[in-house]
């Protein structure tokens, strides 16, 4: 973000990109801290919003070179007649400027500005260079300006910015997996004990949802089958999101479905047992007992029914485990007919449940785990459905 009026509308544009499943960071220029706070944006995509090439309390020793290789597509908006000519030319002597030359990524930018600096032949001629660069230009459009006269030269409304940076990551992403059909189940299933208690677990869905989203840009259709989850559920045309509560819920959506698609990926929190009676009235504390004693029995084992009779499906399982990862995840790997497990240790600090980062052991039969080093669930989703792309 550079500095203009418009920096208040990416409050919304922010949000609509992590509706749809992207995950977004943002750096701004000083100019464009004198019109939003970078608090604002901090909390909103939960990252360190980057302002400064010197700060000292950042963890990476080079924020902006690790910025620049982590982004997919880098967005300037609103971009200033000034960011636009720093681009042009190379220059970088801030923040935004020094990743935006850093970065590989492809490039949008949105130009908001006076109409007098966007019709300056300086500012034409740094667009013109910009996209024989290869960077996208969404064009200002003429209306009341600022200053309180008409003229081109407003940012479009953040609906048209957002479906032309979808349309663009369409583009970039779409041919590795074009005509195949993945179903993604994701976070916690709920076994209701009363009418208004149930037994459920920490899942966030996060791991889940990067995993569909992954897919979908890989060119998948995706089902996305949604038990409780904190994290924000895509709202992207290429994802069918279907909410469920109880295993028997997610099992009668994954059976229905299974055969219809060519990759099932079950990386939903299960629950194992539900209560062996729902009571149909809450359940009262009585005076005269200080224990309650719940019965349960099994839920069905959803991967292992289903994958006992594919046929062409890849099926993918994921574990969790607290001791002995790869004994136990080996047995898994069998007994539930998988085609590739992705281990991980729940109990390690800093990765798993709720988390944002994930460490992860990929185990397949007949083959030795290999073990992935820590990384963001993004990142992981990405790298398994381009493993998974490789092996269907
Ligand atoms: N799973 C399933 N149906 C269940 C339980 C689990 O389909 N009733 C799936 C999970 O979605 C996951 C894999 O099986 O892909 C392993 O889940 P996990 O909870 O690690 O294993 P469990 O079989 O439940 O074994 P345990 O809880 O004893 O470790």
């Amino acid at each position: 973000m550079t500095g203009g009026i418009a920096t208040y509308k990416i409050v919304s544009l922010v949000r609509l990109l992590q509706h749809h499943g992207e995950q977004v960071r943002v750096a701004m220029t000083k100019a464009a801290t004198n019109f939003v706070t970078p608090t604002t944006f901090a909390a909103l995509t939960k990252y360190p919003v980057l302002t400064d090439l010197w700060a000292k309390d950042r963890q990476a020793s080079i924020a902006h070179v690790e910025l620049a290789d982590w982004t997919d597509l880098a967005i300037v908006a609103p971009a200033t007649a000034n960011i636009i000519a720093k681009m042009a030319n190379g220059i970088a002597d801030e923040a935004v400027s020094t990743t935006l030359l850093a970065t590989q990524a492809p490039k949008i930018i949105v130009p908001a500005m006076n109409s007098h600096m966007w019709a300056n032949q300086a500012t034409q001629r740094n667009i013109t260079q910009l996209q024989l660069d290869g960077v996208t230009v969404i064009e200002p459009v003429t209306g009341q300006l600022a200053e309180g006269y008409d003229g081109k030269g407003r940012m479009p409304e953040v609906d048209q910015i957002f479906a032309q940076i979808v349309d663009q990551l369409k583009g970039q992403n779409s041919n590795l997996l074009a005509g195949k059909k993945f179903l993604i189940s994701a976070g916690g299933t709920r076994e209701v004990i009363d009418p208004v208690r149930f037994i459920g677990n920490r899942s966030s869905g996060k791991m889940g949802i990067a995993l569909a989203v992954a897919a979908a840009k890989a060119g998948a259709k995706v089902t996305l089958i949604a038990g409780q989850t904190t994290a924000l559920l895509p709202d992207n045309s290429q994802i069918d999101v279907i909410k469920v509560q109880s295993t028997q819920d997610l099992a009668d959506q994954i059976e229905s479905r299974f055969t219809k698609n060519d990759v099932l990926i079950m990386a939903a929190a299960v629950a194992d047992f539900q209560p062996f009676s729902v009571a149909t009235e809450k359940i009262k504390k009585s005076a005269d007992n200080d224990e309650l004693v719940l019965k349960l029995k099994k839920t069905p084992d959803i991967l292992k029914q289903v994958a006992s009779h594919k046929q062409s499906q890849y099926v993918v399982a994921f574990a969790a485990e607290t001791q002995q990862l790869i004994e136990n995840a080996t047995k898994k790997l069998i007994s539930k007919h998988a085609d590739l497990l992705v281990a991980n240790n729940v109990a390690s600090a800093g990765v798993g449940f709720g988390s944002d980062d994930n460490e992860v052991t990929i185990l397949e039969p007949n083959q030795a785990p290999i073990k992935w080093n820590k990384m963001s669930k993004q990142q992981v989703a990405n790298q398994l459905i381009e493993l998974i792309a490789t092996r269907i």
